[in-house]
């Protein structure tokens, strides 16, 4: 069986929160000052730190100034976020959990759903140590470095055209990413949301349980927002393009509190119209923003590569693809650009 998922449970988590909190701005700070604040000697600052570190977070050291992050990082704050959210969207969140590092957040919140009476929970980490993307890959996001959330919900019914959740998502993100400034960005079929082509995040939506009657799903969101130079190499070398929202708003980059509370909020809107209406709500608004439309595409479906022009989506959220055999449609597969970018 495998271990509950649950916060990593670090020796010193609360002293590692701590000394984040107080190199959070960025500034220098010398270890003396540090051991201060935290009631430690400067040799456990030093341990602290090395710890930190062997969590693959980036500290800084100077001989004279001390140590510091490479630039100010807002850590998560449950507090934070649920004042920045309206408060009709507040009552829909049982509970609001952050955390400096977990296996995935999409499995914690798998096994800590909301109750049915009060439809959701989100779920913040700083760091994940497995978390997922979509087709089995894994979803690679240094500390500071993106977003990564999840959203338990619970539907009291299915709705209509139920198997395109994922792009009802991507829709929440479009607005999302809009209202916080971005302009131009689009979404890659079924859910990927690129800007100039590139990646700026995905989305891994995952259920359990039956799909008829009272249903919960999980979806998980990973966003870029800073990525380092030697993570998007690593990245690059694996897929295709990576953007991030520091490219496309430099020093407006909103504070991530405001991110994840702005996505949360769009979120929970869409799904509850999503609820009300199906997905014949979003249609129009996914295939203002595809990507593939009209684009030479490949796809991958069971190890069979089909190739053809991308023709937008159905009423239940399928790829339609012309292909010299007529229109092909897909409810799931890979797709990439046969230009050369995926
Ligand atoms: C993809 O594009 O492949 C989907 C990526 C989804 C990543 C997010 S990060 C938060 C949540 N927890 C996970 O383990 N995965 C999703």
């Amino acid at each position: 069986m495998n271990a509950a998922s649950r916060p990593l449970d670090l020796p010193d988590a609360s002293r590692r929160m701590q000394l984040l909190q107080l190199l959070a701005d960025g500034e220098f700070h010398a270890g003396e000052a540090l051991a201060k604040q935290l009631g430690v000697t400067r040799a456990a600052v030093w341990k602290l730190i090395t710890a930190l570190r062997e969590q693959g977070i980036n500290i800084e050291s100077h001989a004279r100034h001390g140590y510091h992050f490479p630039h100010a990082i807002q850590l998560y704050d449950a507090k934070r976020i649920a004042a920045l959210l309206p408060a009709d969207l507040q009552q829909r969140l049982r509970r609001i959990d952050t955390m400096l590092m977990v296996d995935s957040t999409n499995q914690y919140v798998l096994e800590h759903p909301a109750d049915q009476t009060s439809p959701a929970v989100l779920c913040v980490a700083e760091m994940q140590s497995a978390g997922r993307g979509r087709r089995g890959r894994s979803w690679l996001a240094p500390f500071g470095s993106g977003v990564c959330l999840s959203l338990g919900y619970w539907f009291d019914a299915v709705p209509n055209g139920f198997s395109a959740l994922s792009l009802v998502v991507g829709v929440a993100l479009i607005r999302a990413l809009r209202s916080l400034g971005v302009t131009g960005a689009q979404l890659k079929w079924p859910n990927d949301v690129l800007w100039q082509r590139r990646k700026l995040a995905g989305v891994l939506v995952e259920m359990r349980g039956e799909a008829a009657g009272p249903t919960h799903v999980v979806i998980g969101i990973g966003c870029n927002l800073r990525i380092p130079a030697p993570t998007r190499e690593q990245l690059v070398a694996t897929q295709t393009g990576v953007a991030d929202l520091y490219e496309v708003l430099g020093e407006q980059l909103p504070d991530r509190n405001l991110l994840v509370a702005t996505i949360s909020a769009e979120l929970l809107r869409c799904l509850a119209s999503f609820s009300r209406e199906g997905f014949v709500a979003f249609i129009h608004e996914w295939q203002q923003h595809d990507a593939l439309r009209n684009v030479e595409v490949n796809v991958l479906r069971a190890e069979q590569t089909v190739s053809g022009l991308a023709r937008g989506i159905s009423e239940d959220g399928s790829l339609l693809v012309e292909t010299p055999h007529g229109i092909q449609r897909f409810s799931s597969a890979e797709v990439s650009l046969r230009a050369g970018v995926s």
